[in-house]
């Protein structure tokens, strides 16, 4: 804030000849009625609506945007008023801090730009507010069988989860979320609105399949509506002596000829530090209104359970049930890695890390250690619009590759730097013993340490520099909007 405050001497005197402009001695003025400092009512729930604590950092100021317009002013006021850190949320999920929130800083609230607009014309066509979350989106998609590409867990928001990528319960069948785009509302960094799409600026368009916040705010989705009924999941829990066979029906998934479109599944092993526990879960799901399906039987059939809620529902309930496993209002790291599908790989990846969970819970008592593996969505067929994640459209991730998260949650910040290193540690091994140091790091999953933007590879982070240097010469997503992955220019 500090070149803000001594620039506004200047700013206010030319502003305030200009009538109805935002004045710059008072960032209040920036949207009448729509900022908020802390300590108001405002302030307090939107903060402690982010979803964990590593995400709660404390503004100065919180601008709470309901239009692209209104947007739009706000990015010129931060221009015409050099201010000097910002932050744009929309769901507020991320583990990362400073990744949607700018601690003493101005942290633009999208949560208002939350509108869900079935197109007239288009059955297949439904246009979302970047701030809505992927629960509203359901809810409002679920009753008239059709879906999106949203995420699985319910409070997610669209805006974050589409721009990283984005893996739906849907992925294996139409890819990643990004890949269901067909058009964008972004205002760029100078406050100008642009419709992005396959030929109006397609680079941009591109660029933000997987770029990140580093090219303009996105305000307006506007994505397939799949056909889609109700569905078959849920998830069973497994007390630690189901591990072997856990772990051997994964390889048999990954390994199997058959490549089955409509599985969705992540097979997480959990150790409560608390209780010095272990057990594992499936969240899984078979895309059609089919009990039982023969393709998750492997899993099903696993026994002892604890519990097992699968039935046939829709993509609301299911990640309204999926958000309840997520441990909320802790500090929480997120790492991932991609590697080669071997069941020797799975097993000793799994082994790595229980052996790494004695350590770290004699340094923090309350330690919840995960890690889940899953599929990688597969890549945009050769003519279809492409994304920015660096696949080749022959590439076949999602029989290839095993995507590994390992989530980590903890009560106090003091314990932070021990937990990330250890986790950073682990993540090092497991990528020396089995991974390509340049494979695939899903963003949404890459903890602020690591570089998901680098692994797209290197033509790809090229094209993204120059989209970079085409719509935001002066770097305001680089330098200003600091937090989130950057391009390193
Ligand atoms: C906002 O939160 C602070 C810190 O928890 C609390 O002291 C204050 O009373 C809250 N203010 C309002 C208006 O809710
Ligand atoms: C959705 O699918 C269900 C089950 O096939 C059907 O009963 C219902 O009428 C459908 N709803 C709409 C709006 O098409
Ligand atoms: C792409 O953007 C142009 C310019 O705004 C617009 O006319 C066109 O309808 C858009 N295409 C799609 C698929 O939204
Ligand atoms: C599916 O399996 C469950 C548990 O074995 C059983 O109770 C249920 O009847 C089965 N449903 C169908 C449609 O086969
Ligand atoms: C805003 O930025 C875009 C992209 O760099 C540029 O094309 C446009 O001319 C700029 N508009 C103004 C008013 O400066």
């Amino acid at each position: 804030m500090a070149a803000y405050w001594r620039v506004f001497l200047a700013c206010a005197v030319l502003l305030r000849l200009t009538l109805a402009l935002p004045t710059c001695d008072n960032v209040l003025s920036i949207l009448p009625g729509k900022v908020f400092v802390p300590d108001t009512q405002f302030y307090n729930d939107s903060i402690s609506s982010y979803f964990y604590l590593s995400g709660q950092q404390s503004p100065s100021y919180i601008v709470a945007p309901a239009t692209a317009d209104e947007v739009a002013i706000v990015f010129k006021a931060i221009n015409d008023c050099s201010i000097d850190h910002v932050a744009v949320r929309s769901g507020g999920h991320a583990t990362n801090p400073g990744f949607s929130n700018a601690d003493q800083g101005v942290t633009v609230d999208l949560r208002g730009l939350n509108d869900i607009h079935l197109s007239k014309e288009d059955p297949d066509l439904v246009s979302i507010g970047a701030g809505a979350l992927s629960v509203d989106v359901y809810d409002v998609l679920d009753p008239l069988n059709r879906t999106v590409l949203g995420a699985r867990v319910a409070s997610v928001g669209v805006g974050g989860f589409l721009t990283g990528g984005g893996i739906s319960f849907f992925s294996a069948q139409h890819g990643f979320g990004c890949d269901s785009i067909r058009n964008m509302q972004v205002v760029l960094a100078n406050g100008t609105i642009v419709e992005a799409n396959a030929t109006s600026h397609p680079r941009l368009f591109r660029a933000l399949k997987g770029g990140q916040n580093n090219f303009g705010v996105v305000t307006r989705f506007d994505l397939v509506a799949y056909p889609q009924p109700a569905f078959w999941g849920g998830a069973v829990m497994y007390p630690s002596e189901a591990d072997a066979a856990q772990l051997s029906a994964f390889a048999q998934l990954k390994m199997s000829a058959e490549y089955d479109p409509h599985v969705a599944l992540e097979q997480t092993f959990v150790y409560l530090g608390a209780q010095k526990t272990y057990s594992s879960t499936n969240n899984m799901f078979y895309t059609k209104p089919v009990a039982n399906a023969s393709a998750l039987r492997p899993f099903t059939d696993i026994q002892p359970q604890t519990s097992n809620t699968m039935r046939i529902s829709g993509a609301s309930d299911f990640a309204t049930e999926l958000e309840g496993f997520q441990l909320k209002a802790q500090f929480a790291v997120y790492a991932t890695l991609s590697l080669p599908v071997s069941a020797t790989m799975l097993v000793r990846v799994h082994e790595m890390w229980r052996e790494s969970n004695p350590d770290l819970v004699a340094k923090v008592l309350d330690i919840t250690s995960t890690m889940t593996y899953q599929s990688i969505p597969p890549p945009p067929v050769a003519d279809a619009s492409q994304n920015s994640l660096g696949f080749a459209s022959n590439a076949t991730p999602q029989k290839d590759m095993v995507l590994l998260l390992f989530s980590y949650y903890w009560g106090n910040d003091k314990d932070s730097t021990v937990v990330n290193t250890a986790v950073s540690e682990l993540t090092k091994s497991v990528q020396e013993a089995f991974g390509d140091k340049d494979s695939y790091k899903y963003l949404n999953y890459a903890a602020s340490w690591q570089d998901p933007i680098a692994s797209y590879g290197k033509e790809s982070v090229r094209e993204l520099i120059q989209v970079s240097k085409l719509y935001d010469p002066t770097g305001v997503f680089q330098k200003v909007v600091s937090g989130g992955f950057k391009l390193g220019v």
